[in-house]
């Protein structure tokens, strides 16, 4: 596997291919749960390149940035392991050339529900995920359904400003008691760790009432009900949305 510091490797690696060319970005720590995203980009693409570069732009909290999880050397194991033929790894002033004023976003998808929570977020990700497409000029990038309002974001992006690259989303890997595998859960105690589990029971007993023919209001009874349960579980947000156009759902 190469390691690409700067744009300018990053972009002659790109150029010596012949084929097609996937790319995964992530921010590293990572786990079987990016692996199943490189696997799903071998399958898709003649070359596979990984990014790993924690995006100060997303982050509303700097503590939260300093204490987000960094395992180098663990990662270029998975990633060669995987099959991943390039990593770009840029510096924060690679990716953010010095008095840059320019900015990506969707003005009214960025604003809803994990973006109300966390402002500027979605504007950040949105700003280095058209910078990394811009560098690695993939035919296809890859992003979790974990992070689905992302996934929504980008869809959107790359669809009004014509970015030629195509959007795969790949479904959520959890754990056996039903936790998303995430690079965050290393930060979480024993005990946080189990009380976390009531995020996919709440979700596992909404949908099979979904499928009951339950109504929204059924439902979203149920996740606080369930939520409620757990004392260590604080809600902060709860909506049930169409899953394409993020507008509340109409179901009944
Ligand atoms: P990061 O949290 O490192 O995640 C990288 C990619 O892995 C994302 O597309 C995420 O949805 C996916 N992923 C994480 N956990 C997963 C799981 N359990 N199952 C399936 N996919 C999973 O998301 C980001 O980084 C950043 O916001 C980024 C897109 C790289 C922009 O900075």
């Amino acid at each position: 596997m190469k390691t690409c510091e700067t744009v300018a490797a990053m972009r002659s690696l790109r150029r010596s291919w012949t084929g097609t060319v996937a790319l995964v970005p992530t921010m590293g720590a990572l786990h079987a749960g990016h692996m199943t995203l490189m696997a799903e980009a071998r399958r898709r693409a003649d070359h596979v390149a990984a990014s790993i570069f924690v995006n100060p732009t997303q982050f509303g909290d700097p503590r939260d940035l300093e204490a987000y999880p960094r395992t180098l050397d663990a990662d270029r194991a998975m990633l060669e392991g995987a099959g991943v033929e390039a990593l770009f790894l840029p510096s924060v002033g690679e990716m953010y050339p010095e008095g840059d004023e320019t900015i990506v976003e969707t003005t009214r998808l960025a604003a809803l529900f994990h973006g109300a929570v966390r402002p500027g977020h979605f504007r950040g990700v949105a700003t280095v995920v058209t910078k990394l497409l811009n560098i690695v000029r993939p035919d296809v990038a890859l992003f979790g359904e974990k992070d689905y309002q992302q996934l929504a974001v980008i869809r959107r992006m790359v669809r009004d400003l014509h970015l030629p690259v195509g959007i795969v989303g790949v479904p959520t890997l959890r754990e056996t008691d039903g936790l998303a595998l995430s690079s965050r859960n290393v930060r979480l105690s024993p005990d946080a760790r189990q009380a976390a589990t009531v995020l996919s029971r709440a979700l596992d007993r909404a949908e099979a009432l979904a499928g009951a023919g339950a109504t929204v209001e059924e439902m979203r009874a149920m996740i606080r009900e369930t939520l409620a349960q757990e004392p260590r579980a604080t809600l902060k947000g709860l909506d049930i949305v169409d899953a394409e156009r993020f507008t509340p759902s109409s179901a009944t």
